[in-house]
Formats: C-alpha cells, structure tokens, sequence
C-alpha cells in the first residue's frame, strides 16, 4: 500500500463518513454516545490511527486495546460484526476496491484481537 493507492486526504472524509453511519446505528449509536464527547477530536484520532495502519505514518499515539477494554461490557460479537458491516460499506464506497479489502481484513484482524483480549481478560488489581 502507498500513496498512490491510498490518500492521506482521503481518510478523514472516510472516517467522518464512517462514524456518521455508527452514529446512526440503534445498536452502535449509543455505545459512542457514552464515551464519546468530543466528535472532532475522535475523527482526528481516528484519521491518524488508520494513517499508522495503512500508511506506516506513525501519526497515532494511543492505547485502542485499553479504550476497548473498558467498554468490554457492551462490546458484544453482535456489535462486532455490526461496526465491521458499516466499515465494509464505507470502504467500498470511498476508495479503490484493492485498498477496501487491504482495510476491510486490517479491521477484522484488530476486531479479532480486541475479541480475544475481551474474552480473555483478567481482573485488574486495584
Ligand atoms: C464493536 C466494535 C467497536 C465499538 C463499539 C467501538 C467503540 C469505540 C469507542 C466507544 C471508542 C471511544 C473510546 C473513548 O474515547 O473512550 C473507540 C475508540 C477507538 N476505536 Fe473502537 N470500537 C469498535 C471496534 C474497533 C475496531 C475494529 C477498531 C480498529 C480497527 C477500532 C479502533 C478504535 C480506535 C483507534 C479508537 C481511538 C482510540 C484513541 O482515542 O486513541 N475500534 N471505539
């Protein structure tokens, strides 16, 4: 994946337009409505998350596994395979066939190990 297949440009209209969906999803919608505050801020993260993903940028600094961790409770497979749906749906629409399926299987593989690490999880000492 380069530059010529993927655009920088390209990813915070894809995000918005990601998050615009989850947004109105009955299942998705409030699961962010309780963690998310700040939309902008979420965009940008996730703009640079996706750069460091597919572009080897190295523009994210975060935990993602944490975050995830803490919403263990909600984060169901159902809500799983809903988030990776809307994922699929927005990356067809917004860039090239080759590079929707190189961040459709990117996705499902991080959607897997956040599975695992939820099912798995030990109870953190106080
Ligand atoms: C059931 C599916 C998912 C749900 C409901 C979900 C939900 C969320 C929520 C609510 C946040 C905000 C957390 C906070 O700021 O406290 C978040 C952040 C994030 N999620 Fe997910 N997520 C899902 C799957 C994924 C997957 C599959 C990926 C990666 C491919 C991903 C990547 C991220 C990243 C990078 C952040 C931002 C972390 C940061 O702020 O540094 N999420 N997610």
């Amino acid at each position: 994946m380069d530059d010529a297949d993927l655009e920088e440009a390209t990813l915070r209209p894809l995000v918005e337009r990601f998050y615009e969906r989850v947004r109105n999803d009955k299942l998705l919608a409030p699961v962010f409505a309780e963690a998310v505050s700040d939309w902008g801020d979420h965009h940008r993260r996730l703009a640079d998350f996706w750069s460091s993903v597919m572009l080897t940028s190295g523009r994210y600094k975060g935990n993602p596994l944490a975050l995830h961790l803490r919403l263990a409770d909600v984060l169901t497979p159902e809500t799983f395979e809903r988030w990776l749906a809307l994922w699929r749906t927005t990356t067809d629409e917004m860039v090239p066939p080759h590079v929707a399926r190189a961040m459709q299987a990117k996705a499902a593989r991080i959607a897997e190990s956040f599975q695992l690490a939820i099912r798995y999880r030990r109870p953190v000492a106080a």
